[in-house]
């Protein structure tokens, strides 16, 4: 038996400092969960990591705020944030989370062997110190007024009105945000680097063989940080929640979140099994492939990559890069603060039902440009598409079998044109998927219904329902219409199932398969098992959740 490649499928790891929003979820773990689903529809030997993302400054800082510590308040948000991704039906192999014994010792083996290999430095940086807090500020964590245009809330790296980059020295009047004082000085200390400049040519001929199955997007900003040149680059920080750095005179100072998190990958698949982790991340023909929003694209095309190449240990590079653009709410940028755009726990506290977000998002999804929600595209996506044009044409189908038994003939052959078009749009879904064209790949599944749908209108096998009472030739016609119906009923049951998992099941059930299916079992004669009248598959939306979705805006 030739043996099949292993596919290690990875979404960009969640932050657990907030509840993921929409735009995060469509942005990364939704179409790497969709993707995976179609891999093992396929029978693949695939696995789907992703976890929480818990180190860095953010929930340092949270922690201090609540009074607890970071790891106390990692473990908590990373709990309820799995168990938001359990509730939309995503079907990780492993939800794992940066902060393990297993990450911690893949990151001290990467960064040894860095080192060994001569691809860590160090340099003197002066940077800003809170003497009343008693520690070393990150650019977020010290703000002033901005010396180019006067604005007062300037933060360390940057102003927020007028745009400007800033060092945190250029700040006039600087104070601390944890405390609020101003008792910042600044003082002299040392950072840990890795040599990425050093590491450019062995990166450029990697991506050069490798980015033919990048994204556009990544394609083009992993050249442009290659014409600019790689710069050495920083990857420890003053702080105390991370993994210590482990060489002498910088063990005060942890790992830049950047550094553990991508190792993060690799860390969660150990913590998901210490042993057949290694058959995919040391295997010789595994295919690694990454989902991510676009601003996470330096860290997966030259950051991790560098990592691994200068270490030299064998771990898979990445082979596809799919990096998303924005989803924005409305026109504008999600923002818990002026309450524009829903996270994964009020979207479905409004809508329980995650197959209609899901279906919606991917949709809608910005494969290849920014793309806008709009509450008007929702409903259209729910009442008028997953609800009007599916369930409708399921609910009919069902119905018209199951009311019509005595004349219908489930051996009366299916028109050979309906056959033809059916295989042209299965060939056509999956093409798209081969792309990860998830986006395509579900209008292409709408197509489907909607040539359901035509037939239906065209046929009017209601009326010959009527006649094949009386009428053999009307018998013989409707019931290959029927079994034309059924069969696009099926092929669209068993083609939402990476999309919506949950709805497939309960469609593909009246066509007697439990459990999850295959794409082989896309040749099995679709054999309808009614148990009383069928029940519909979905539901309109209420003007009240209409509403209520408007209200985020
Ligand atoms: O942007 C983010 O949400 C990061 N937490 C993604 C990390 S991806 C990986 F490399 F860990
Ligand atoms: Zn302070």
């Amino acid at each position: 038996m030739i043996g099949i490649s292993k596919i290690i499928v990875t979404s960009a790891l969640p932050y657990v400092y907030s509840t993921p929003h929409l735009g995060n979820f469509v942005g990364s773990v939704l179409p790497a969960d969709v993707y995976a689903n179609y891999l093992r529809m396929r029978g693949d030997d695939v696995i789907f990591i992703c976890g929480s993302d818990v180190h860095g400054t953010a929930i340092e800082i949270q922690a201090i705020r609540e009074e607890t510590t970071p790891e106390k308040l990692a473990k908590k948000m990373h709990e309820g944030i799995m168990e938001l991704f359990r509730k939309y039906g995503c079907n990780f192999t492993y939800y794992g989370s940066t902060h393990t014994a297993q990450n911690k010792e893949e990151t001290y083996a990467i960064f040894n062997a860095l080192n060994r290999n001569g691809y860590i430095g160090e340099v003197q940086k002066e940077l800003p110190y809170c003497n009343f807090d008693k520690m070393f500020l990150a650019d977020r964590f010290i703000e002033g007024t901005c010396p180019v245009c006067g604005y007062e809330s300037a933060r360390g790296d940057q102003c927020d009105n007028c745009s400007s980059i800033l060092d945190p020295n250029q700040l006039i009047e600087p104070h601390c945000t944890i405390c609020g004082k101003k008792e910042i000085v600044f003082k002299k200390t040392r950072n840990v680097t890795i040599k990425l400049d050093k590491l450019q040519p062995r990166l450029e001929r990697f991506a050069a063989k490798s980015s033919s199955t990048w994204s556009k997007n990544a394609v083009n900003e992993a050249s442009k940080y290659f014409k600019e040149g790689l710069k050495e680059r920083d990857i420890s920080r003053h702080m105390n929640w991370g993994f210590p750095i482990p060489l002498e005179g910088f063990e005060d100072q942890v790992f830049y979140v950047w550094f553990d998190a991508p190792i993060g990958y690799i860390g969660i698949t150990k913590e998901w099994d210490g042993k057949k982790w290694q058959s995919y991340w040391k295997g010789k023909d595994t295919r690694l492939v990454q989902f991510m929003g676009k601003d996470n694209i330096i860290f997966h095309t030259i950051l991790f990559p560098a990592m691994l190449i200068g270490a030299d240990l064998d771990y898979v590079l990445v082979d596809t890069i799919k990096s998303y653009e924005f989803l924005n709410w409305e026109g504008k940028k999600f923002s818990k603060s002026r309450g524009v755009g829903m996270d994964l726990q009020e979207a479905l506290s409004v809508v329980k039902n995650p197959d209609y977000w899901r279906f919606a998002l991917i949709l809608n999804a910005p494969e290849s440009a920014d793309a806008d929600f709009t509450t008007d595209g929702f409903v259209e996506a729910v009442n008028k598409i997953i609800n009007g044009k599916i369930g409708n044409l399921f609910q009919r189908v069902f119905t018209l079998v199951s009311a019509n038994e005595q004349v219908f003939d489930k051996k009366a052959p299916v028109d050979q044109q309906v056959n033809d078009l059916l295989d042209a749009l299965y060939k056509k879904y999956t093409g798209h998927f081969e792309r990860i064209e998830l986006r395509e790949a579900l209008k292409t599944v709408v197509a489907i219904a909607d040539l359901g749908n035509a037939i239906m209108s065209e046929k009017e096998p209601w009326v010959t329902a009527k006649a094949a009472k009386s009428d053999q030739q009307a018998a013989k016609d409707f019931s290959s219409v029927m079994n034309g119906l059924l069969k696009i009923s099926y092929y669209v049951a068993l083609t939402l199932f990476p999309f919506v998992p949950s709805s497939s099941r309960s469609a593909l059930k009246y066509f007697g398969i439990e459990g999850d299916p295959t794409l082989k079992d896309i040749s099995r004669a679709p054999d309808l098992k009614l148990d009383g009248a069928p029940k519909p598959i979905f539901e309109k939306l209420t003007d009240q959740q209409i509403k209520k979705i408007g209200s985020y805006s």
